[in-house]
């Protein structure tokens, strides 16, 4: 346990600015900084960092945080962590209260208990009991080398229906913290918990940096249904979030400017030990969004290398849309009949997979590869145009995107401006969506975004303005959070209005908010003015909900009630 103090004493001295600026290019736009954000992809800065709240802020997909949640997020670290990082480079030594308690935080003991089932799958994989499946499955059948198998510290879940149990019991670990990691399940029968891997060959799924998080189990026995059972999700591991062998391959992703993405576990392993390490899973799902910006952090083109079944090749048609949206050039190889990339390593080495990659094809001539344009009609077509500018409209470079259609024009035997024309319809429509969805009164959010500057005045807003008076929810619940804040502090600060919630739209509410810049000798003039303009809105806002109310009683012919309406509504005109 880290005393409270501590933190605090961290928390005031580290500098958010020099330490994002470890991890990002910022560049000074007057008080504040800008970088390109890491959290998606983007051309033009529009993540925020100011260095007088000590706050981020993006404005372009809404995160935003203090030091601390910019490093959890970021680098993946705990809230422990992130304190022990800061604390170093502030030269404050942490004084454990505790060191029994030190792995209190649910995350540390999920994070412990998985480490230590990694340790228990390794070794369990070289007792002398298992020797034939290190030797004749591993080694022999499947051809996987010793320096792979430590490389991806493949390990082994035997007979035992508690050997993971008891081997985490030596270290502390309770079966309720194994089965919130996902690593047992629960008898009802029983009324026990029993190893969740049994006979399976285990692949430890990693995070960025390093840590097992979940598993994948291969069966081991023939005709067992499920080949593969994976880790459920947890608090760790969201699979939506994580690419299998990312961790191990971001360096030669970065240096080489492109990733393979294959199906298989083994495609990875395979391909890593022939000397091709720039490679990533997708372990069979769907690729999400989330997984195409991991890796359009690391590379530009990705090229796809899936099995040459059809189930591949659907697999390789889903995937390229949230690939051009996350801003990567799309590749496809295209396989071998009845062969996988593991097979195709294996059999024809790495200058064959080189070779094809040289000859990948573009997303367009891979759809339309079995198709007869000609053949297909007018409706085949439209179809396929159709399809096509709801991709290419993923593409955000001008220049890649007038190729894409081009191509797409070239190959259907159309002109590329039946694309373009769809393609700005399209965009004028969402224009006019996201228009709508325009969330919070401006004036509302002015007006507390003037509190987060601690202005003299501020108890006599209190008085004056009340949760209430908000249109929008979550600004009345963010103002009812910046008086709790006054109260218990004296003082707004959005770094630990930051601290109290774990709620992640409301933190990118806070910085979005706290991160208006006003003058220092203007606040108060500005507050005065916002307050006038936010009441004077709430009175409009009245107003129209009476002429609603008014037209309703009108029309139920209830005179006696709309005249107390008009009189509502000519009081109120009145005051404004
Ligand atoms: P081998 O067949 O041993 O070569 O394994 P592989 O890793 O090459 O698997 P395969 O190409 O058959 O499937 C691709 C990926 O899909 C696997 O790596 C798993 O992540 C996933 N997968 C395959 N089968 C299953 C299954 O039965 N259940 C689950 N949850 N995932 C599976
Ligand atoms: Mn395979």
């Amino acid at each position: 346990m880290i005393p409270q103090e501590t933190i605090e004493q961290i928390r005031e001295a580290a500098d958010i600015v020099q330490v994002i600026g470890e991890f990002l290019r910022l560049k000074k736009r007057g008080r504040n900084y800008l970088a390109l954000c890491p959290f998606h992809t983007e051309k033009t800065p529009s993540f925020n960092v100011s260095p007088d709240k000590q706050i981020f802020h993006c404005f372009g997909c809404g995160k935003g945080g203090n030091l601390f949640t910019f490093l959890m997020e970021h680098e993946k670290m705990s809230f422990v962590e992130a304190v022990q990082f800061l604390a170093k480079k502030t030269n404050i030594t942490i004084k454990e209260d505790n060191q029994s308690d030190y792995k209190k935080d649910l995350i540390d003991k999920l994070n412990f208990a998985n480490l230590t089932a990694l340790e228990y799958f390794q070794k369990v994989l070289h007792t002398k009991k298992y020797t034939t499946i290190l030797e004749k499955y591993l080694k022999t059948t499947r051809n996987i080398n010793s320096e792979a198998i430590e490389h991806f510290k493949l390990g082994l879940a035997g007979e035992e229906w508690d050997g993971l149990i008891n081997y985490a019991k030596k270290k502390d670990i309770s079966s309720d913290i194994l089965d919130k990691a996902g690593l047992v399940l629960f008898s009802d029968k029983t009324k026990k918990h029993f190893d969740r891997f049994r006979q399976r060959l285990m692949i430890p799924i990693m995070n960025l940096s390093g840590r097992p998080i979940a598993f994948g189990g291969r069966t081991l026995k023939k005709g067992e249904p499920a080949k593969y059972m994976n880790s459920p999700e947890t608090t760790l591991y969201s699979k939506s979030n994580v690419l299998y062998g990312l961790n191990l391959a971001k360096d030669d992703i970065r240096d080489s400017n492109a990733v393979y993405i294959v199906e298989g576990y083994f495609d990875v392993i395979s391909l890593w030990q022939i000397g091709i390490k720039n490679v990533v899973a997708s372990s069979g799902t769907a690729f999400t969004s989330q997984q195409a910006r991991l890796l359009a952090r690391f590379a530009e083109t990705a090229y796809l290398l899936f099995d040459s079944d059809s189930a591949g090749r659907a697999a390789a048609l889903r995937s390229v849309d949230s690939l051009y949206d996350a801003g990567l050039e799309v590749k496809i190889i295209q396989p071998i009949a009845g062969e996988d990339p593991d097979t195709i390593a294996k059999k024809y080495g790495k200058d064959k997979i080189e070779q094809m990659m040289q000859e990948a094809i573009g997303f367009i001539q891979f759809r339309v590869v079995d198709i007869d344009i000609e053949k297909s009609g007018i409706i085949g077509k439209e179809k396929l145009i159709k399809e096509f500018v709801s991709i290419g409209m993923k593409i955000n470079d001008p220049t890649r995107r007038s190729l894409f259609f081009a191509d797409a024009a070239e190959r259907l035997n159309t002109s590329p401006q039946i694309f373009l024309q769809s393609v700005s319809k399209k965009e004028s429509d969402q224009e006019v969506v996201s228009h709508r969805q325009k969330r919070h009164s401006k004036i509302e959010i002015s007006l507390l975004s003037l509190l987060f500057s601690n202005p003299n005045n501020i108890e006599s807003i209190f008085e004056r303005i009340s949760t209430d008076d908000f249109d929008s929810k979550q600004l009345s619940r963010l103002y009812s959070a910046i008086i709790q804040l006054y109260k218990t502090n004296g003082k707004i600060d959005a770094r630990q209005m930051i601290d109290n919630t774990t709620d992640l739209e409301f933190i990118s509410l806070i910085t979005e908010v706290a991160n208006q810049e006003w003058k220092p000798d203007q606040i108060d003039d500005e507050i005065s003015n916002f307050v006038t303009l936010f009441i004077a809105e709430k009175r409009k806002r009245q107003i129209q909900k009476l002429h609603i109310e008014l037209a309703q009683a009108e029309s139920e012919g209830n005179q006696q009630r709309a005249d107390i309406i008009l009189d509502e509504i000519k009081s109120l005109s009145k005051n404004a």
